[in-house]
Formats: C-alpha cells, sequence, structure tokens
C-alpha cells in the first residue's frame, strides 16, 4: 500500500514505519517537521527504504509535496508533551489542531483513507472501570484537548463529505526511541546517570501501558480493516501506579530508591486513565507484550544504545525541566 506518515520521525510513527516496510512491504513517505521530538535517526533502520520529505503539517505546500500518489494518511503528528502544553499551549493548536485539518483536506481533494493516531487522553481521567468509544470527551490538558478537537474534525469529514477518516486512541506508549520527557525514558535515564527521579505528586497516578509495537500493530488494523467514521480504542493489557514503575526502574538498573524525589504535582494531572479495547479485539487485534516483558526490553534498549539518548540528555529537557520546577535535574 502506498502511505504517507505524518509524524514518523517520533516515537511511535517510526516504529510504525518499520512494521509497515518489514511486514507489510508498503511504500511509505514520511512528513515530519523535525521538531524537538522528531529525529530521522529514527527511521535509520528503513532510510533506504523509504522517501523523507521534512515539512509541517499545517503547511499545505509541505502536504502536497509530500503526498504524490499515495492511497491513504496515517497522521502521527502532533506536540504530545502533557507538560510542555501546559507551559506553551500555542503550538498544541497549531499542530495538532490546524495541521490535522490541512491533512483532512489533503485527504478530502484526492478522496484518501485517513487515520488520525489519538490518545485515552481525550476521555479525561476515570476512576474506576475503562472507558470505551462512546465515553463523554472530557479532555484535561490543552494537550488532550487540541487532540480531542482533531479527532472531531476527523469524524466530522466523515459524516459531511464522506470521507473514509477512522481514529485510532492509544493507551500510554512505551518502548525504545521514547524522548526522555516522557515517564519511563526520563525515569531510566535519570536512574543510569544517578541524578534524581522526579515523582508528581503522590506517585500514585495509574496509567495504562501499552508496548509501542502493540500499537503500531494495533493502528495498522484500524488502516486495513476499520470502517470508516469509527473510533478503536487501543490499550495496554496491564495498568500501573507510577510509583511502582519507578521502582521498577530502579530494579532493573540496579539505582537506589534514594534517588526517588517528590516534587509538585503537575496541574490538573488526570489519576487514571484506562482503556476497554473490545472493538479493536472484535477486529482480531490484541496488544502482545505485558508490561513487566515489554519495560525489561525497553531498560535494556536505553542500556546498549547510548548513541541515541546522549545528544538528546545533554539538551532541551534539562533546560525545560529546571525552568519548570525551579531546580536541577543533578542530584
Ligand atoms: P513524538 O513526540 O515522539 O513525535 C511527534 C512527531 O511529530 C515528531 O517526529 C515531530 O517532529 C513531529 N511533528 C511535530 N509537530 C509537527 C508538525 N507541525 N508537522 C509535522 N510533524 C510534526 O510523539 P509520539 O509519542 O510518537 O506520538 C505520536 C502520536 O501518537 C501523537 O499524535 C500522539 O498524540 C499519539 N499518542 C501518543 C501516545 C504516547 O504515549 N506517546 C499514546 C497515545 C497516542
Ligand atoms: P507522561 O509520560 O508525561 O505521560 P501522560 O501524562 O501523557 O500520561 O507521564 C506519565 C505519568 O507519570 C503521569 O501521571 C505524570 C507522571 N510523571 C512523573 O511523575 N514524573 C515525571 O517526571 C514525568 C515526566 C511524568
Amino acid at each position: 500500500m502506498k502511505l504517507l506518515v505524518s509524524g514518523a520521525a517520533g516515537f511511535i510513527g517510526s516504529t510504525f514505519v518499520e512494521l509497515r516496510v518489514r511486514e507489510h512491504g508498503d511504500d511509505v513517505t514520511v512528513l515530519d517537521a523535525l521538531t524537538y521530538a522528531g529525529r530521522q535517526e529514527n527511521l535509520r533502520e528503513v532510510e533506504s527504504d523509504i522517501r523523507f520529505v521534512a515539512g509541517a503539517i499545517e503547511d499545505p505546500d509541505a502536504v502536497a509535496d509530500a503526498i504524490g500518489d499515495a492511497e491513504a494518511i496515517v497522521n502521527f503528528a502532533a506536540e504530545t508533551h502533557v507538560d510542555r502544553s501546559i507551559a506553551d499551549p500555542f503550538a498544541f493548536s497549531v499542530t495538532n489542531g490546524q495541521g490535522t485539518h490541512v491533512l483532512l483536506e489533503a485527504a478530502r481533494e484526492r478522496g484518501l483513507r485517513y487515520v488520525q493516531v489519538s490518545t485515552d487522553e481525550v476521555y479525561g481521567s476515570i476512576e474506576t472501570g475503562s472507558f470505551t468509544e462512546t465515553s463523554p470527551l472530557q479532555p484535561s490538558s490543552p494537550y488532550s484537548a487540541t487532540k480531542t478537537g482533531a479527532d472531531l474534525l476527523v469524524l466530522s469529514y466523515y459524516h459531511t463529505y464522506g470521507l473514509e477518516t477512522l481514529v485510532a486512541r492509544g493507551s500510554n506508549n512505551y518502548g525504545p526511541r521514547q524522548y526522555p520527557e516522557k515517564l519511563i525514558p526520563l525515569m531510566i535515564l535519570n536512574a543510569m546517570a544517578g541524578d534524581h527521579l522526579p515523582v508528581y505528586g503522590d506517585g500514585k497516578n495509574v496509567r495504562n501501558w501499552l508496548y509501542v509495537e502493540d500499537f503500531g500493530r494495533g493502528i495498522g488494523h484500524v488502516l486495513a480493516h476499520g470502517k470508516p467514521g469509527e473510533v478503536y480504542n487501543c490499550g495496554g493489557p496491564d495498568e500501573c501506579e507510577n510509583i511502582a514503575v519507578v521502582q521498577r526502574i530502579l530494579q532493573l538498573t540496579g539505582a537506589d530508591d534514594s534517588l526517588i524525589e517528590y516534587v509538585t504535582d503537575r496541574l490538573g494531572h488526570d489519576r487514571r486513565y484506562s482503556l476497554s479495547s473490545e472493538k479493536l479485539a472484535a477486529l482480531g487485534w490484541r496488544a502482545q507484550t505485558r508490561f513487566a516483558d515489554g519495560l525489561e526490553r525497553t531498560v535494556a534498549w536505553y542500556r546498549d544504545n547510548a548513541w541515541w539518548w546522549e545528544p538528546i540528555r545533554s539538551g532541551a529537557y534539562r533546560e525545560y525541566y529546571e525552568r519548570h520546577y525551579g531546580r536541577s535535574l543533578k542530584s
């Protein structure tokens, strides 16, 4: 299949492209603006098999240049970090809102199938039980609010124009090549370096962890088998409190518990996310990787791939942390 995959120089998109090239022989063009989170190194395993276009999804010329004779668009491009959306929300409306809209117009002009990669965060927080695709949308952060707006726009293109649009909502992903501003890679790298591990609030917030390859295959499933105009949840098999994730990382890296530091809670911090994935399971998808195994593999990957994270660790996320929390990451 000929695919335009936007935002695939990032964590999940690059995994998706690897899977599509290796397992399906797809002809892929990647469009990516190479923000702080996007790196061409993420695509190095498939670089000779794909076409790469540097450009932003909110730029109609860049989209037209990249789209070629694609049969479908899969959109990963987004500003993705909740903490950044609290500090600098406007970038989120531009990429997540306007960018999605420009891609949808390009799909409409050409009659292309369109898959929007979205998140469980559009449903907000849930104390008990799990969200289904018909649960109310109650996003809490500028990140999740702009993702919700994008989802609604995507679905409106089905209802209004009959375009084959679909939405795949994933729970928290983890795995190789995740930017070390998110909980798991940040904690792994800090533990390996002997830096503090900043746990927000009481550390009892719960996330529903999904190994990145499982999400990549879930999105592929929605692309191939999903019904236009529908939303599909794609949740991980396990839920875990943040503090338990951090303690397991300390064990796997051999670091000391004293590195844990409880810090000021995130503004508007969602307590728990949980997705029911029965609708996608009925189409034949199931997550394969349990959290204990996936976390061990992820720690091993960061241990073995310092070439990937060394340039990042010296830079942007540290400055961000210091500005936000008013203290250094060094112990
Ligand atoms: P990421 O931050 O690792 O990568 C985002 C990519 O988008 C980067 O390559 C970046 O350069 C690119 N990008 C940003 N703005 C752009 C723009 N204006 N034009 C073109 N490219 C742009 O993100 P990720 O974790 O891989 O997430 C990918 C998608 O999956 C996002 O839409 C996110 O909302 C969704 N999602 C993420 C998770 C998670 O746990 N990480 C869970 C569910 C859903
Ligand atoms: P994160 O990886 O930012 O994903 P999201 O907010 O999209 O779920 O955070 C996961 C959880 O970990 C969330 O409850 C916030 C918490 N957290 C910390 O306690 N410390 C940290 O340094 C980070 C980045 C996150």
